[in-house]
């Protein structure tokens, strides 16, 4: 019996060595034309994935399924569809053709958003909360609807990226760019990507001021350091890891004191 243990056990830790083999697995990443999205569409497919890649802009969708596929050790190649996430029928196209090419989903990474800034005393404010509900939000939630059968039947997961900016409170009360995650989800810092380029560039720029200055560890995020928190969630080493908030933001929330 004891020796039984020990076999056990040895088991395990030598099948935890493969908790990033995404091998037959298949990954919806949405946004997966440029940003975080691209890193952990990327990432995923170069773990083993048949992954998914998909935005509003046809040269980027097929610019990154085509790297994708040269990450994929077996040189799989990727759906690549383009979709406009605010659009129900886009929403139902992705997922149908994604069970039509591959018969399954794995795990569905909501990601697809828009950087918006707007205070509460801006004449644009409800204008801009009803932007991120259309964009960051309703099809975060419309997706996931479509997809828990899916997920139900392989045991699947939903990541849902959203930012701190959902997690403090802000000056003057800005509306911001965020999704409080449900499910499994992640909150992002401040990351590398083009994800303000609809915002005014006055308001961005101070929030990216104020926010570095509360950066412990001194540096910007890469999409890297957020897809590898992905995979792990996605990953058997997350196993009994489920409605977790997960930070990645090299230290803000912990820095911020509250008000940002
Ligand atoms: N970067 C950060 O510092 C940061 C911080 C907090 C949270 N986040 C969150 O992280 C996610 C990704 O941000 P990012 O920095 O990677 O931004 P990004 O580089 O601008 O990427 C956004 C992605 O979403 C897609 N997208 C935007 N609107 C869409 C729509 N209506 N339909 C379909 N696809 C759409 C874009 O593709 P097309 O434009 O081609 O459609 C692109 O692939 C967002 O949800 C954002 O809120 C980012």
């Amino acid at each position: 019996m004891f020796i039984l243990f020990i076999k056990t056990n040895r088991n395990v830790f030598m099948t935890a060595r493969n908790g990033r083999d995404f091998t037959g697995k298949v990954v919806l990443v949405t946004g997966s034309s440029s940003g975080i999205g691209e890193s952990v569409v990327k990432l995923f497919s170069a773990l083993g994935a048949n992954v998914v890649v998909t935005g509003r802009k046809a040269d980027r969708v097929n610019r990154v399924a085509q790297e994708a596929q040269q990450l994929s050790p077996k040189k799989l190649q990727p759906l690549a569809i383009v979709a406009d996430v605010t659009k129900s029928v886009d929403l139902n196209n992705l997922l149908n053709e994604t069970i039509k090419t591959f018969g399954k989903l794995d795990v569905l990474v909501n990601n697809a958003g828009m950087g918006l800034f707007s205070p509460v005393k801006d004449s644009n404010f409800m204008k801009v909360f009803d932007t991120l509900i259309k964009v960051n939000l309703k099809p975060y939630l419309k997706l996931t609807h479509l997809a828990v059968p899916y997920l139900e039947a392989t045991n699947g997961s939903v990541i849902s990226i959203s930012s701190v900016i959902g997690m403090v409170p802000l000056s003057d009360f800005t509306v911001g760019g965020c999704v409080i995650g449900f499910d499994r989800g992640y909150n992002t810092g401040f990351v590398t990507g083009n994800l303000t380029r609809g915002a005014d560039p006055e308001m961005t720029k101070m929030l990216q001021q104020e926010m570095f200055k509360r950066i412990p560890l001194q540096k910007v995020g890469q999409p890297l350091d957020v897809a590898n928190a992905a995979v792990f969630l996605a990953s058997k080493d997350a196993q009994y890891i489920t409605g977790a908030n997960l930070v990645i933001d090299g230290g803000i929330l912990y820095n911020s004191g509250g008000i940002l």
